[in-house]
C-alpha cells in the first residue's frame, strides 16, 4: 500500500506516487567544517483523491527553510529581472492607476519586482520572512515587512495600510503549506475588486518534462488550474485567468478574484480541458512519471560512473535548491562532482547539503575549464550558455538531465 496524508487543503485522502527517501533542507548549504548534524526529512509526493492537488506528504518547519541565511537571491539572473521588470510594469499600467492604489508582494526576496513598483511612486509592501533577503529589498528604499504572511499579518497590514489592489507571489505560494490561512487573509485584504496574481511551476509541465528536480521541501504544492480552481472555491475566491510563462521551465500565472466580480477568461476552461484530456492527477500518469525519474536516475548515475571510470573530471552549474533532490536521489557526491560552480556569493565557501560537494564561484570553472558540465540550473540555459561560451568553445560538454539524460 502506498503512503498516504491527509490533504491539506480539502482534508482529502493523498495517496504517494514517488519516494525519494530522506532528504536533506534543500538550501541549507553548509559552511566547512561544520559539526552540526544536518536536518533530513522524508520527499514523498502524493495527489489527493478529492481535489487533485498534488502536495508533499510531509513538511519541513518553515523557520529551517526561511530565516537570516536564506541564501536565494532572485536578483542573480538577468532574464528574472527582466521577467518581473515586465510584471510591475504590467501592473503599473493596469491594476495600479488608482492614485491610492496600493500593492503587496508576499516573498519579495530581494525586492526584483518591487524595485520598479517602488521608482513609479506607487504604495507598496513587500512581506518576506527571510532577514537575508529583506534587508536587501529594504535597503534598495523598498517598504518591506519581515514577516510570514498568513491571515493574521492580512489582518495586521489591512489596519495599518487599507486594502490592496493587486496582492502578488512568484515562487512564493507554493511554498506555504498553510494555504487556508493564506487564502483567508489574501481575501481579507484584497479590495472588492482586487487581483490575487501568483505564478508557480505548472504541474503538467513537470509531467510533461520529467523534471523532477522540481520536487523538494520548498515547493510544497503542484498546482494545475483545476487544483487551483478548487482551492480558490474554498475560500470565497475564484479562477478567472491563466497564463503560461516559458521561466523557471514552465509555469503558469493564475489570477483570482472575490467570487462573482470578474468575467472569467477563456484561457482558464481551455487550460481545464488539456489538463483533463491529459488525465494529468490519474494514476497511470503519475506512476508513469515515477518511472521516468527511476530511469532518469539510472541514466544519470550510470553516465557519471562511466566518465569517472575514464578518468574525466565532472563539475555540476548551478547549486540550485533543486539540485538537492538530484543530487540526494541519486546519491552523487564529489567522489562524481568535483565541485559546483554558482555565482551567489551566500552559496560560494560551502557544502551542498547532504551531498557535501563545494560549491565554488564562476570564476573557479572559467580558470579550471572542466571537462564536463552537469547543468542543474537547466531553467537558466539560455543566459548560463551565452555567459559560458568559452567553455564549449574549449571543447567543454554539458549534461543535462531534463527532460532526459543527455550530453550537448
Ligand atoms: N518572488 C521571488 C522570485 O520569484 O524569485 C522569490 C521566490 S523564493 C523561491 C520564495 C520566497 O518566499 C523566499 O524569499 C521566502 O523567504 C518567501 N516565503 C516563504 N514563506 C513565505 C510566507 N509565508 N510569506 C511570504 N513569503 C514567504
Ligand atoms: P534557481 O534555478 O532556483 O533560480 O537557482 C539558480 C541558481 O543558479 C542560483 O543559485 C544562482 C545560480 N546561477 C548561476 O550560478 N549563474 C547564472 O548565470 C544564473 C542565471 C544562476
Ligand atoms: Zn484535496
Amino acid at each position: 500500500m502506498p503512503e498516504s496524508a491527509v490533504c491539506r487543503i480539502c482534508g482529502g485522502e493523498v495517496t504517494a506516487f514517488m519516494d525519494f527517501g530522506e532528504q536533506p533542507v534543500s538550501d541549507c548549504f553548509l559552511p566547512p567544517g561544520s559539526t552540526a548534524p544536518e536536518h533530513f526529512y522524508r520527499l514523498v509526493v502524493g495527489a489527493c483523491s478529492a481535489c487533485t492537488m498534488v502536495q508533499l506528504l510531509h513538511e519541513v518547519a518553515r523557520a529551517r527553510m526561511f530565516h537570516e541565511d536564506y541564501p536565494y537571491h532572485s536578483s542573480g539572473s538577468a532574464h528574472m529581472r527582466e521577467h518581473f521588470r515586465r510584471v510591475a510594469e504590467n501592473f503599473l499600467a493596469t491594476e495600479l492607476t488608482a492614485d491610492d492604489a496600493f500593492i503587496v508582494e508576499l516573498g519579495c526576496n530581494d525586492g526584483v519586482m518591487l524595485r520598479t513598483i517602488a521608482e513609479a511612486g506607487v504604495r507598496h509592501l513587500g512581506v518576506e520572512p527571510s532577514g537575508s533577503v529583506a534587508d536587501i529589498t529594504a535597503a534598495r528604499g523598498i517598504r518591506v515587512r519581515k514577516d510570514f504572511f498568513e491571515e493574521a499579518t492580512a489582518r495586521s497590514i489591512l489596519a495599518e495600510d487599507g486594502r490592496a489592489a493587486v496582492i502578488y507571489a512568484a515562487n512564493t505560494l507554493c511554498h506555504i503549506p498553510y494555504m487556508g490561512s493564506v487564502l483567508d487573509g489574501v481575501r481579507e485584504l484584497l479590495a472588492p475588486d482586487g487581483v490575487f496574481v501568483f505564478e508557480d511551476p505548472y504541474f503538467a509541465d513537470i509531467v510533461r518534462q520529467t523534471s523532477f528536480d522540481q520536487i523538494y521541501d520548498e515547493h510544497f504544492y503542484y498546482f494545475t488550474a483545476r487544483s487551483v480552481a478548487a482551492m480558490a472555491r474554498g475560500h470565497g475566491l475564484e479562477l478567472v485567468d491563466v497564463e503560461r510563462l516559458p521561466v523557471h521551465g514552465g509555469e503558469v500565472r493564475y489570477t483570482l478574484v472575490r467570487e462573482g466580480v470578474r468575467e472569467r477568461s477563456a484561457a482558464v476552461g481551455d487550460l481545464l480541458a488539456a489538463e483533463e484530456a491529459a488525465e494529468l492527477t490519474a494514476r497511470p500518469t503519475l506512476e508513469a512519471f515515477a518511472d521516468r525519474v527511476r530511469a532518469a536516475r539510472a541514466d544519470l548515475t550510470g553516465l557519471l560512473r562511466d566518465l569517472r571510470a575514464r578518468g574525466e573530471e565532472v563539475v555540476g552549474y548551478g547549486a540550485t535548491a533543486k539540485s538537492a533532490t538530484v543530487l540526494n536521489y541519486c546519491g552523487i557526491g564529489p567522489d562524481l562532482i568535483a565541485y559546483v560552480t554558482d555565482s551567489t556569493p551566500a552559496k560560494q565557501g560551502r557544502l551542498t547539503p547532504g551531498s557535501h560537494i563545494p560549491v565554488v564561484p564562476p570564476q573557479r570553472f572559467a580558470d579550471a575549464r572542466p571537462r564536463y558540465a552537469v547543468l542543474f540550473a537547466w531553467n537558466h540555459a539560455e543566459e548560463i550558455m551565452a555567459k559560458e561560451e568559452a567553455f564549449r568553445a574549449a571543447g567543454g560538454r554539458w549534461i543535462r538531465y531534463v527532460p532526459g539524460v543527455r550530453v550537448d
